[in-house]
């Protein structure tokens, strides 16, 4: 039974709508906010009380692009989750390709190393329980629709993965959504690993979907995120997108529902929306251990 959740990047979009849908469902007592920004996280905690009239939120904060701001949010968790739903993420912000002193760009962090480490340390200190919930993405295996092409390794090895975190594997680029889809689909790939690791804990890897009315669109170049935002209202108008409601249901649908494997990566069967699928039926190189070993092995290399 799923009774306590921390969530990464609780303050908008997903992250915030997951902690509102969490807090009606009976059984659940504490919700953890994790939130970079103490003003923003006041006032998220604030709304969702008021919209839930629940009082169990509490927010933790945590940066999860610097791997000091991580390991000290994994220290202060005041008690063991039920779940953690690894949602902060998206187009990494202004910079989003340079390095940070962890040798990764920063959309890179943002998405992965933060996370990675994250887990690891609450394993290690007992405390995450049972589910731990990765935010994937349909951009994992190309979004043609957006324009979006499926990531090409050549080798996937070792070193290719190290190259999408340190951004070499596709070079100097303006447009965040370039690297975006290689480090989704390393993400998944990694999280596959770990749930061969730790049998006792189910790793999701569930894609929210296109949503609309989040925040992820803001951070990018004025042009590419009007065209975008423009694109995501006329695809919402075709259907072709969904809602933060529906996005963040399938959180809850991976977090409660034993049916989403562990090991397993879902996301929208056909386009951005719909029922979801195992994406490993689509494409098989999800399911190849020594891939996700490499990719595992790729994120220990900026740890050293
Ligand atoms: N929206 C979609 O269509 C879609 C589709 C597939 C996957 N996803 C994935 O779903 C997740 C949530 O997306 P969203 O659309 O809800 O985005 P969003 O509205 O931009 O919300 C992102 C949240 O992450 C937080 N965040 C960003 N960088 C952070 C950091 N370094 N440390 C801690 N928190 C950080 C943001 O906090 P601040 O307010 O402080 O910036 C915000 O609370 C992302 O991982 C995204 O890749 C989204």
């Amino acid at each position: 039974m799923i009774e306590s959740v921390f969530i990464t990047g609780a303050n908008a979009g997903l992250g915030k709508e997951a902690a509102r849908q969490l807090a009606e469902k009976p059984g659940i007592k504490k919700i953890y906010l994790g939130c970079r920004n103490p003003r923003k996280a006041q006032d998220a905690k604030k709304e969702l009380e008021q919209a839930t009239g629940k009082r169990i939120f509490e927010i933790l904060t945590i940066d999860v692009s610097d791997l000091k701001s991580v390991r000290r949010a994994a220290e202060t968790l005041p008690a063991s989750v039920d779940a953690l739903i690894m949602n902060a993420g998206g187009t990494g912000g202004q910079g989003f390709n340079q390095l940070n002193s962890d040798g990764v760009t920063r959309i890179f962090a943002v998405n992965l190393l933060g996370h990675a480490v994250l887990t690891e340390e609450l394993l290690k200190a007992n405390k995450l329980k049972q589910v731990a919930l990765y935010a994937g993405s349909e951009a994992a295996r190309g979004v043609e629709e957006m324009g979006m092409k499926r990531p090409a390794l050549k080798s996937s090895s070792i070193e290719e993965f190290v190259s999408i975190g340190n951004g070499s594997f596709y070079g100097p680029t303006k447009d965040a959504t370039t690297p975006y889809g290689p480090i989704k689909y390393m993400a998944a790939l990694w999280m596959s690993a770990m749930a061969r690791q730790h049998t006792q804990i189910r790793f999701v890897t569930m894609s929210p979907g296109a949503t609309t009315g989040t925040e992820g669109f803001n951070t990018l170049p004025p042009l590419k995120r009007y065209v975008m935002k423009g694109m995501m209202q006329v695809m919402l108008m075709l259907g072709k997108v969904h809602k933060v409601e529906t996005g963040a249901q399938r959180y809850l649908d991976g977090l409660f529902n034993p049916r989403y494997k562990s090991g397993a990566f879902y996301a929208s069967k056909k386009g951005l929306t719909g029922p979801v699928g195992e994406q490993g039926k689509i494409f098989s190189d999800i399911n190849n251990e020594t891939y996700q070993d490499n990719a595992y092995m790729a994120i220990q290399r900026f740890l050293k």
